[in-house]
């Protein structure tokens, strides 16, 4: 995959299309991420019963996964390559102090807190990059959740390898930006940084295509909202978010 990802981010143009095309309401990805919002705060209130974490949130672009919890965490941080995006994230009303970070070189810190649990989030960015920026992603990860007990890092695949967008590959592999991610994948690049997966969702079993065809738009919404929410069908969702927490006896 394209090492310069994070150039793509770097114009006004690629932000507004990112908030106003991409996320345009009744989009594919906004239904996807009403969906993931809903999945979001349930998770925080029964992960953090106690005391709300403090969020991270690295690439946080616009800010979505930060607006998806607001009031539910105790302070937030947006980390993102792109300025613009950080611009926009705050005019959106992303609340959280947002950090600027350089796409390569030493791995970014986060701002951590004296105490309490904090909780690291990390959504469409593993996909579109090489393995040196996801495992500097991790790295950053690794360092928000030194232990089993400091939080839970949560993590999207907006491309399954064994979903239905898989019958797409076969046309675009190769081209710009069409990359896939298996769950063994995901698996692995946790595990590097020592942690595990404790869940699991999916959260689309179809693909854009399903969602801009007139007549069958409503069919496409109507099974994936029952699909997010069967058991089992996580395995070849299109769309799959991680929760994974520090092992207890890990290598990294
Ligand atoms: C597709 S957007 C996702 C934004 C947000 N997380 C979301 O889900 O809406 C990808 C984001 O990753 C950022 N990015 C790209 N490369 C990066 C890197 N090496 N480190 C941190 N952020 C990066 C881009 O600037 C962009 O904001």
């Amino acid at each position: 995959m394209d090492t310069n990802y994070a150039q793509v981010f770097q114009h006004t143009g690629a932000v507004d299309k990112y908030e106003h095309v991409t996320y345009a309401p009744g989009s594919y990805a906004s239904r996807i991420n009403e969906r993931q919002r809903a999945y979001l705060r349930a998770l925080v209130r029964r992960a953090f019963p106690g005391r709300r974490p403090v969020q991270h949130d690295f690439a946080c672009g616009t800010g979505r996964a930060i607006r998806s919890l607001h009031g539910l965490v105790r302070d937030a941080h947006g980390y993102d390559t792109s300025t613009d995006m950080l611009t926009k994230a705050a005019s959106v009303g992303t609340r959280a102090h947002l950090h600027t970070v350089p796409a390569d070189g030493p791995t970014p810190w986060p701002v951590t807190a004296p105490d309490g649990p904090a909780l690291v989030t990390m959504f469409r960015l593993l996909l579109n990059v090489d393995d040196t920026v996801r495992d500097r992603a991790l790295t950053f990860a690794a360092r928000a959740l030194p232990t089993p007990g400091s939080g839970l890092l949560v993590i999207e695949n907006h491309g399954n390898a064994r979903s239905l967008r898989h019958l797409r590959a076969r046309h675009l592999r190769g081209q710009r930006w069409f990359a896939e991610l298996s769950h063994d994948d995901i698996d692995r690049l946790l595990d590097r940084h020592g942690f595990e997966i404790v869940e699991r969702r999916g959260f689309s079993m179809l693909t854009q295509g399903w969602y801009e065809r007139r007549g069958l738009d409503r069919i496409a919404r109507g099974v994936d909202s029952a699909a997010s929410i069967l058991p089992g069908t996580d395995r070849y969702a299109v769309n799959v978010v991680y929760v994974a927490r520090r092992r207890l006896n890990r290598a990294a």
